[in-house]
């Protein structure tokens, strides 16, 4: 496995905090301690704070993110946001699937298939979440989990589409909890993911991938995960609502 085929994407998760006021302080105070990252530095922000970041991001090396999106073009989806329209503003990026949207606003394999295809359609990149459960995880069957969200998700891309494709594996259980997945599991679960995208996509494709893993990570255990062979950035929440500690995670990925 070659690592040096891709370059780690560090991507901020913002949830749902920060007004554009917020959002345009929190990024003048991160831009100059990302400045010279080796990785893509990524922040994904709520929809009302996307023009904010797109200004306060002009000139630097920080790109921006939805944390969701529809996958009709338009119509009476009320509440909505379409790929389109985030393309049209400028955004590059967006988060699909993200295990917070499965838990509380019903999202399926089959919608995050959909937000999936209709977010390639429109020439955005993807950070696609995946990830188990507490009570899969115990019983055994992560790996499986894991495999059916990708693959759902997947279904459709093209081995030309999934260039614009990062996986997120995510375990729930270590969301928002401090409970990290040690290296050694964060590991294994981007390499099974990419096992996959092997044989889905052929080894070269696969080892293009890029899989992040996110859950607690944080200034201290960052470089640690960062290091692993298949663990080829990572997406966090809370630790990048503090620019300095979000600096340190950026900075240790390269
Ligand atoms: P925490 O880093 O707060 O655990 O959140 C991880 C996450 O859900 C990123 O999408």
């Amino acid at each position: 496995m070659n690592k040096t085929l891709r370059t780690p994407v560090i991507a901020g998760n913002w949830k749902m905090n920060n007004t554009p006021d917020e959002t345009a302080a929190l990024i003048a105070a991160l831009t100059p301690l990302v400045a010279n990252a080796e990785s893509t530095v990524v922040i994904a922000v709520p929809f009302v704070d996307i023009a904010a970041a797109l200004q306060a991001t002009l000139g630097s090396n920080i790109a921006v993110a939805a944390q969701n999106v529809h996958w009709e073009t338009n119509g009476a989806f009320t509440g909505e946001v379409s790929a389109q329209m985030l393309k049209a503003i400028g955004v590059p990026y967006v988060v699909i699937g993200h295990s917070e949207r499965r838990q509380y606003f019903g999202e399926t394999d089959v919608t995050v298939q959909k937000r999936v295809r209709a977010a390639l359609n429109a020439g955005l990149q993807v950070i696609l979440c995946v990830g188990e459960v507490l009570g899969e995880r115990k019983g055994g069957i992560t790996a499986q989990i894991v495999r059916a969200q990708t693959e759902i998700a997947l279904a459709g891309v093209t081995a030309e589409e999934l260039k614009s494709v990062i996986i997120a594996y995510e375990p729930v259980w270590a969301i928002g909890t401090g409970e990290t997945a040690t290296p050694e599991q964060a590991n294994e679960v981007c390499a099974i993911l990419r096992d996959l995208l092997a044989r889905l996509y052929g080894k070269d494709a696969a080892d293009r991938a890029v899989i992040q893993y996110g859950g607690s990570m944080n200034d201290q255990n960052a470089a640690e995960l960062l290091a692993q062979p298949d663990v080829d950035g990572g997406l966090i929440g809370g630790a990048s609502l503090v620019a300095e500690k979000f600096a340190v995670i950026v900075n240790a990925a390269g």
